[in-house]
């Protein structure tokens, strides 16, 4: 198959490594990338948000299956167009993208579909904000409706913070105050060609920058999966109750959902419920659940392109801990200081079970430079999470990358 990857994160990078697994052999090629993903893959150099100029390109090379990776292509119509002129995607049209891209819309099609989750008041004004605070108190859950690149969401006791956050935004569009929830997080991905879903595995993310839940809110500094301590009917619960009522009710909108659903979960008392919808692979948490695939990638999101998912077997996984470290420059997620060398990449090669997806790179001629806030992401698998954890430290601990930090605490305790 010939295939176009969109994006240029580790997310794109591990899907281009599981593709490079499967057992026919491929013709890959990347847009716009990254220094890691050009060693796996041709790198395509176009503007991955604009329609018009990707799919002429995947016309010209006739191109058999793209998969977009993030999510402004999707909420920028690349999809659409693409499927217009007849070409398989993998990833949502715009109107379906919608899911990730307003928060209030997501809460619509919930409520409609009487899929579980928090309730939620969308304010538009100063004025409306304070009477929503005020009537969900502390913890105040504030949330930017449209995309933010991850910085929308301010979780916190202090009223003046919440405040602030939310007339910042405003000033943008409508905010969500959020009822706020406690229990474990999930992320749980499922693979829709409109109609159908299949699951994938279970992952946990770990979203503060910093060890034990402290510090800002990122894009994702690790992840793990399986996740032991699961009830044991829990994937097939979430597809029944949140993934199928959901493809089901935008199916009937006429906007028909082709793609990845990926159903951030909060198991709370009252049962889980949805924290947030997003259209496209998650990110560290691929990096995981793709190192347990076992099964071939590209016939399976080919066959939710085509919309032909039933013919398609289902996603095999392995039972091994897989666990992701997110190595981030220094000053992420705030400030992240690039152009930064990167050293010690080379010497991997000795770690068994160890592989990498590169997020931030770039080389300057024979040296490789760190060019974003979340830079590298270390991936090992082993019998128990402890021992793949060994393995992703130790590897980390060879990588050189002047203020970077990372945490250490990604499926502490999980064994
Ligand atoms: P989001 O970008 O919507 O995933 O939110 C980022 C993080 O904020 C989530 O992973 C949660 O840890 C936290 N969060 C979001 N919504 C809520 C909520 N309603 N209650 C408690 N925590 C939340
Ligand atoms: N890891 C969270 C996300 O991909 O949005």
């Amino acid at each position: 198959m010939k295939i176009l990857v969109v994006g240029s994160g580790a997310r794109e990078h591990t899907i281009i490594k599981a593709l490079l697994r499967d057992g026919e052999k491929h013709e890959l090629l990347a847009a716009p990338g990254n220094a890691g993903i050009a060693a796996d893959a041709e790198i395509v150099g176009l503007d991955p948000t604009n329609p018009k100029v990707v799919t002429e390109f995947a016309l010209a090379s006739e191109i058999d299956l793209v998969i977009i990776g993030p999510e402004a292509p999707l909420v920028a119509g690349v999809a659409d167009r693409l499927r217009s002129a007849g070409i398989a995607v993998f990833g949502p049209d715009r109107a379906a993208a919608a899911l990730e891209g307003s928060k209030a819309f997501a809460k619509e099609i919930m409520a409609k579909a009487s899929v579980p989750t928090g309730m939620a008041w969308s304010v538009s004004d100063h004025v409306e904000l304070m009477a929503a605070l005020e009537r969900v108190g502390a913890p105040y859950v504030v949330k930017a409706d449209g995309l933010a690149a991850g910085k929308g969401v301010l979780v916190t006791e202090d009223l003046d913070a919440a405040i602030e956050h939310a007339d910042f935004y405003l000033q943008h569009g409508d905010v969500l105050v959020e009822e706020f929830l406690t229990g474990p997080e999930v992320s749980l991905f499922f693979i829709s060609d409109g109609t159908r879903v299949v699951a994938m595995e279970p992952a946990q993310d770990y979203k503060r920058a910093l060890d034990n839940d402290q510090g800002p809110n990122t894009g994702g500094m690790g992840a793990y999966s399986p996740l032991p301590w699961l009830p044991k009917d829990f994937t097939k619960n979430i597809q029944t109750i949140i993934a199928q009522p959901t493809i089901a009710e935008m199916s009937s909108r006429g906007t028909p959902f082709i793609g990845l659903l990926y159903c951030g979960v909060i198991l709370t008392d009252d049962g889980p419920k949805v924290i947030e919808f997003n259209a496209r692979f998650g990110d560290p948490e691929t990096q995981v659940v793709l190192a347990r695939l076992t099964s071939p990638l590209a016939p399976l999101l080919l066959s939710a392109a085509t919309e032909n998912l039933a013919a398609s077997p289902a996603p095999k996984f392995s039972k091994d801990c897989a666990i992701t470290v997110v190595l981030a420059s220094e000053g992420y997620p705030e400030n992240p200081h690039t152009g930064r060398e990167i050293i010690g990449l080379d010497k991997l090669d000795k770690f068994a079970n160890v592989s990498i997806a590169h997020a931030g790179t770039a080389w300057d001629g024979t040296t490789l430079l760190a060019t974003g806030g979340r830079v590298i992401s270390v991936i090992a698998t082993g019998a128990t999470f402890d021992k793949a954890r060994a393995s992703a430290y130790a590897a980390l601990d060879v990588i050189e990358l002047e203020g970077s930090h990372y945490r250490s605490d990604i499926a502490l305790g999980v064994d």
